[in-house]
């Protein structure tokens, strides 16, 4: 219990930290594009013609304004050099969707932090498909969709279209296609308002749940209500005391 209680507290103050950093450009959405290259100066050679090879997904991303968290985690992944080599190997494209930095704003607090390594760049994978899809591909869909997390069986999507939305649903997280940022007829990236939460990696809190909050209740609430009121019994009893050493003084 204590020890859940700490690492809550060290993914509070984490995901508040993380949270600090991405809103800063978020918040300022004019002021983002001019400062991101400043932090990068060495990745951005300023060429008026586009670089050739592949399509950018991050300067896309980046250009857009509102997907710094989205690219951190990509880049913290390396899944931007798993993009570049599927671009350049095959012909199939990719199709992305990136969550905007509201989505992960809100994440429940510390929800990532939970994931090692592997499951963090699962995470980032499970947002992208092997394959273009423009919007009306998603009409021809059969579900489960594969991403480039692996197998639809432990990490599935479905999707599905009605005349004016196309719904993403992994299980845990429903959202849909709230905006087409790019599209070319490699790359489509589309914006979610929510952050896609493999239930693999999420698993729900279920029956446990009921059981433990009937036990930590009598410990919990009453341990902090009682240590409360204690306090106020102390400073009750310092200002009586006080009191009585004033009147004493004076008689
Ligand atoms: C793409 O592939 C070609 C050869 O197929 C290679 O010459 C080129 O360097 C690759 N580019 C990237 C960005 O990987
Ligand atoms: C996804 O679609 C498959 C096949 O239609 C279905 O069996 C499954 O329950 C669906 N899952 C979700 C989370 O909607």
């Amino acid at each position: 219990m204590q020890q859940s209680i700490f690492s809550l507290t060290l993914l509070l103050l984490f995901f508040h930290c993380t949270n600090t950093l991405s809103q800063s450009p978020a918040s300022a959405p004019v002021a983002a594009p001019a400062q991101a290259p400043s932090h990068h100066p060495s990745h951005r050679p300023h060429s008026s013609s586009p670089p050739p090879g592949p399509t950018d997904v991050i300067q896309i991303l980046l250009k857009a304004g509102h997907f710094i968290t989205f690219i951190r985690l990509i880049k913290a992944t390396h899944v931007d050099f798993q993009l570049t080599s599927q671009l350049n190997s095959s012909t199939d494209g990719i199709t992305v969707f990136a969550p905007t930095d509201t989505a992960f704003t809100n994440l429940k607090a510390g929800a990532l932090d939970s994931l090692n390594d592997k499951e963090k760049l699962a995470f980032v994978q499970f947002h992208i498909l092997p394959r273009f899809l423009s919007i009306s591909d998603f009409q021809t869909l059969s579900n489960p969709v594969k991403t480039l997390a692996g197998s639809d069986d432990r990490y599935p999507v479905n999707i599905s279209t009605t005349d004016s939305s196309v719904s993403i649903s992994t299980g845990l997280t429903k959202t849909s296609i709230a905006n087409t940022v790019y599209t070319d007829k490699q790359v489509a990236i589309y914006e979610i308002d929510k952050v896609l939460l493999p239930k693999l990696l999420f698993p729900p809190a279920t029956a446990p749940a009921p059981a433990k909050s009937a036990e930590t209740p009598e410990i919990n609430p009453k341990d902090a209500s009682s240590a409360m009121s204690s306090v106020l019994h102390y400073n009750g009893a310092l200002v009586l005391g006080v009191v009585l050493a004033a009147a004493m003084l004076f008689l």
